[in-house]
């Protein structure tokens, strides 16, 4: 099967006062067409970075300084300014951070999901874009009346459900949602899950789910990617993540699920994380990890394959024969 999207060695530094921060540290990833991730990591870890990076919207101080985001046979890299423009919402969509709050409160949906299609030259008529945008906002359980509403008619829950109507109105092959439920309350959480989860289905896409949630996100996505310092420390399986973790970083997170034997007690992970412009030598994690061993200090662990289909950075785990 050929990979819906595939990211080579992306690497993004924000230039500051202080100095050079590598937010983006050679991230590599590989997603299958349908296929759920969930990004999960600490605040400043570097996920909404990736997010933008892959949208070629990371702005200065930020900079790509190397790598590649290639949906399908289109290296998004290489596309001129124009394109990559199309490219947006028709290859990729991304649901930014607190999405629902940058709707413009003085515009009606409609018009505003109009503007998102009229940016892109499909050659619909005018008929068929507010068709489609009404099929849209049916698609993510919405009724067609929302097309003539303004923001502050909506919860927050269906303000979402617009953001992602927006983002799925070119049908797109990958989606990317930046915490998508944070700030909503539980039940709605769950069912903006489902819709996504839907829409997901519907488009065949291939979809990245930023979040803090671990539990809520354990229920919808297929593997989960483990963020931290701006490098991808394991990606495995929901399941194996769940039962079987193996970087030290990830079985700190696990572990710090609140559970019934800790009685819902969070328990969090020694120490904070590094600043970006202070990394310590070698794994970024190491003052911090239980199992370090002499080796942690001194070289950066390679991210590479421990088992079939589990990759992550440690020295504690060789590839695989
Ligand atoms: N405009 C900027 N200028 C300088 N540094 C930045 C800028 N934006 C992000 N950074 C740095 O890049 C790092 C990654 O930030 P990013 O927003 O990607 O984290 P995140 O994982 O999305 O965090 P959160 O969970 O809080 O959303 C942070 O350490 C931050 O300090
Ligand atoms: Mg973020």
């Amino acid at each position: 099967m050929e990979p819906a999207l595939k990211i080579n060695n992306l690497q993004v530094s924000y230039y500051t006062d202080a100095g050079r921060a590598r937010a983006l540290d050679g991230v590599n990833l590989t997603l299958n067409p349908g296929e759920k991730l969930g990004l999960v990591g600490e605040s400043g870890s570097g996920k909404s970075t990736m997010a933008l990076a892959m949208m070629r919207m990371i702005k200065p101080p930020g900079r790509i300084e190397g790598g590649e985001v290639i949906i399908g046979d289109v290296n998004l890299t290489t596309l001129s300014e124009e394109d990559m423009l199309k490219a947006r919402l028709s290859r990729i969509a991304y649901i930014p951070q607190g999405a629902m709050n940058s709707l413009n409160p003085v515009t009606r949906i409609g018009a505003q999901m109009v503007d998102a299609i009229k940016a892109h030259d499909t050659g619909m008529s005018k008929k068929e874009i507010i068709e489609k945008s009404m099929e849209s906002l049916e698609s993510v359980d919405l009724k067609r009346e929302v097309f003539k509403m303004y923001p502050h008619e909506l919860s927050g829950g269906m303000k979402q459900r617009v953001c992602i109507a927006i983002g799925i109105l070119l049908e797109p092959q990958v989606i990317v949602a930046d915490e998508p439920t944070s700030a909503l309350d539980v039940i709605t959480q769950r069912q903006v899950m489902e819709t996504i989860d839907k829409v997901q289905d519907k488009l065949g896409a291939a979809i990245i789910l930023i979040g803090h949630d671990m539990g809520l996100m354990a229920q919808f996505v297929d593997r989960v990617a483990v963020m931290y310092t701006g490098r991808l420390m394991e990606v495995s399986s929901v399941k194996d993540m769940f039962t079987r973790p193996k970087h030290p970083y990830a079985v700190d997170l696990i572990h710090s699920l609140p559970n019934l034997e800790n009685k819902g007690v969070f328990k969090g992970i020694p120490g904070v994380a590094p600043a970006l412009l202070r990394l310590p030598s070698g794994c970024s994690f190491h003052p911090r990890c239980s199992q370090a061993i002499e080796i942690c200090q001194k070289d950066t662990p390679p991210y590479q394959e421990i088992e079939d289909n589990r990759f992550a950075a440690c020295h504690l785990f060789q590839e695989k024969a």
